[in-house]
């Protein structure tokens, strides 16, 4: 792993690739807390983040640890109080069909990730922000733990219905994706029942989801990133990639070839409660609600799935050399 630099233009925690082991942290502030004070808090974070990235944090844990990645969200209500210059689409998403969400796993006035190589320092680097949050004012309203399987470099992590997971995906530097170096953060953490999943038969997995569980390639290519062709059709006319697969329903033709950048890493806090988390960035939410009305009404995962908790965040644009994030709030 390389440097990973905290100070640019756009959030590391967006740019850089997706590193295993994460931590989701969402804070809320108190009523009375203006923009100065936000702009307090979020300096002690960035000054936690930029030594997490650059190995300058002095906690002997963390001796020799690679850096961290982080991004840093405000959530719809505080930009709305605060009169923030967030994206005019911020706003918490329509409840969904099938939705079982969790308030207490949900929302948030500030929504803050660390990833790293290791859950030790994601671990340790919470305590930190946490420190220097409080400190400042806030209160921990969730927090979440997620990570990648073990793969070799350069290869698509899998989820745990075993299928590789983020393969059809834009470039994260894609100026579609960013609104003046911000863009938007929707976040939903998953059930996966993974045991009902695998007894369906091989083929009835795969088309479900529309490509391969053992290549990832869609079911009209060879190669996982071939790209999936919804339109073609059997010589019976039936859709090679079914009606209600995952790929065809998210398929970015369905909206005019909106795109989102999709970062999901798995969780596994229960033997009942394991899933994946649902991060996914796009300057106006409302791309995700579209795709999400079309999957919880057809797709053939959504039996296998329960949405249990979600928030949304304004990802505010970097911090500039030698300062902070939101300094120009
Ligand atoms: C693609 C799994 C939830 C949107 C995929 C793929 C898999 C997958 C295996 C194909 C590989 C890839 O391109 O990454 C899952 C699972 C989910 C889930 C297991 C729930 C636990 C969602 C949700 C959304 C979504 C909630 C958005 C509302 C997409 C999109 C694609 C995709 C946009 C790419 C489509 C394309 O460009 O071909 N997902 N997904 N997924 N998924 Fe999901």
């Amino acid at each position: 792993p390389g440097p990973v630099p905290f100070h640019g233009a756009r959030q590391s925690g967006v740019l850089h690739r997706q590193l295993p082991a994460t931590r989701l942290l969402a804070l809320d502030l108190p009523a009375a807390t203006d923009r100065a004070a936000l702009r307090t808090l979020l300096a002690a974070a960035s000054d936690v983040l930029a030594r997490a990235a650059d190995g300058g944090l002095a906690d002997p844990r963390l001796t020799g640890a690679p850096p961290a990645t982080s991004l840093a969200a405000i959530g719809p209500a505080l930009a709305a109080r605060l009169h923030l210059p967030a994206p005019a689409a911020l706003a918490e998403l329509p409840a969904f069909p099938g939705d079982r969400l969790d308030p207490a796993r949900s929302g948030g006035d500030l929504l803050l990730q660390v990833s790293a190589e290791q859950p030790w320092t994601t671990g340790i680097l919470t305590e930190h922000l946490l420190a220097a949050a409080t400190a400042a004012g806030a209160t921990l309203r969730w927090h979440q733990a997620g990570f990648l399987p073990p793969a070799p470099d350069g290869q698509t992590p899998r989820n745990l219905f075993g299928f590789k997971d983020g393969t059809a995906n834009p470039d994260p530097a894609d100026p579609a994706l960013w609104q003046q170096d911000g863009t938007v953060l929707v976040y939903r953490r998953i059930r996966m029942d993974t045991a009902a999943f695998a007894a369906l038969p091989a083929d009835g997995r795969d088309l479900a989801t529309g490509r391969r569980a053992d290549t990832g390639a869609p079911l009209t290519g060879t190669a996982e990133h071939d790209d999936p062709d919804i339109y073609a059709k059997h010589p019976d006319g039936s859709y090679v990639i079914p009606a209600t697969a995952h790929v065809r329903l998210s398929s970015p033709r369905l909206d005019g070839g909106a795109r989102m950048l999709r970062r999901g890493w798995s969780y596994d806090d229960t033997p009942t409660d394991r899933g994946l988390l649902f991060l996914a960035f796009m300057p106006d939410p409302a791309l995700f609600t579209r795709v999400q009305t079309r999957l919880a009404e057809r797709d053939a995962l959504t039996p296998f799935l329960t949405h249990t908790a979600s928030a949304v965040g304004w990802v505010l644009p970097g911090a500039r050399e030698g300062g902070a994030l939101g300094e120009g709030l």
